[in-house]
């Protein structure tokens, strides 16, 4: 039977008086790829950011094989683990945005070194071989002393996915890494997603390219209003919507 890599129960999160997350439950098993699709504001990526701990949030838990992120229980209450605890459960996820966030001073290869060195203590030349491995597997081995300001932006999403998963993370977490790309660059990004999926990587990518949800995800969930509205196999859910919100959604979306 498949492992559960992630398991959340009942997530709440609020900004101010604003509940964004009203109660989200989710539990993904090793090697799924899950797309989150879903309209703007529906909590998407405020999913991730507290999966990944860039944000807190108020209710629910979220485990990572099997291990509470973020906080623990103590007795009726909670209380927020370490900072330090926190970076080292940071780290068992690996995270790519819509922006890449490449340092502009360091080339393709120091930028993907950087986290190893820093992080996980490698020595540079290790740091630098595992760099050149993943560059070499988004296709650009060529452009591993390259800075950000000379690659395209296809190219700088493709070293910033490469930083991320050298960092050997237990789930991926895509926000939407297609979406500041000129359109001619987004099929070489979507390819290298799909080659880590064919991998077996976990990951839960959250996206607008209907097509490619539908094409490489073994689920889809479709948020609305901060909750799971509809989940499942995207075959039957982009063809049979259950739900009057999920139909419309599909009918404004890019798929067909
Ligand atoms: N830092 C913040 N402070 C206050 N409200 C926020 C903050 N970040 C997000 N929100 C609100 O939380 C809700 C969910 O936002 P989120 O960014 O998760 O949506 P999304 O589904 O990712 O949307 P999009 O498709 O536009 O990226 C929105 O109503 C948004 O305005
Ligand atoms: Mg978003």
């Amino acid at each position: 039977m498949a492992k559960t890599i992630l398991d959340i129960q009942g997530l709440r999160k609020t900004y101010g008086i604003h509940e964004v997350l009203k109660g989200v439950d989710c539990a993904v098993q090793e090697g799924e790829v899950i797309s989150i699709i879903g309209s703007s504001g529906s909590g998407k990526t405020t999913l991730l950011r507290c999966i990944n701990m860039l944000e807190e949030f108020q209710g629910g838990t979220i485990s990572l094989d099997g291990e509470e992120i973020g906080y623990r229980a103590e007795g009726a209450t909670r209380r927020r683990k370490s900072e330090k605890e926190i970076a080292r459960q940071r780290a068992l996820t690996g995270m790519a945005f819509q922006q890449f966030n490449l340092f502009p001073h360091m080339s393709a290869a120091e930028n993907v070194m950087l986290g190893l060195v820093k992080v996980k203590k490698m020595t540079k030349p290790d740091a630098r071989a595992i760099a050149e491995k993943w560059l070499d597997r988004v296709g650009l081995s060529a452009r591993a002393n390259h800075y950000p300001g000379q690659l395209s932006g296809g190219q700088q999403q493709r070293v910033a996915i490469a930083r991320a998963i050298a960092m050997s993370p237990r789930l991926m977490l895509f926000d939407e890494v297609t979406s500041a790309l000129d359109p001619e660059l987004v099929g070489e990004v979507l390819q290298v997603i799909k080659g880590l999926a064919a991998d077996g990587m976990t990951m839960l990518l959250v996206t607008h390219e209907m097509r490619f949800a539908y094409d490489v995800s073994s689920r889809v969930i479709f948020m609305n209003q901060g909750v799971i509205c509809e989940e499942g196999d995207p075959k039957d859910m982009f063809v049979h919507p259950k739900t009057e919100r999920l139909a419309e959604f599909l009918k404004t979306s890019s798929f067909n």
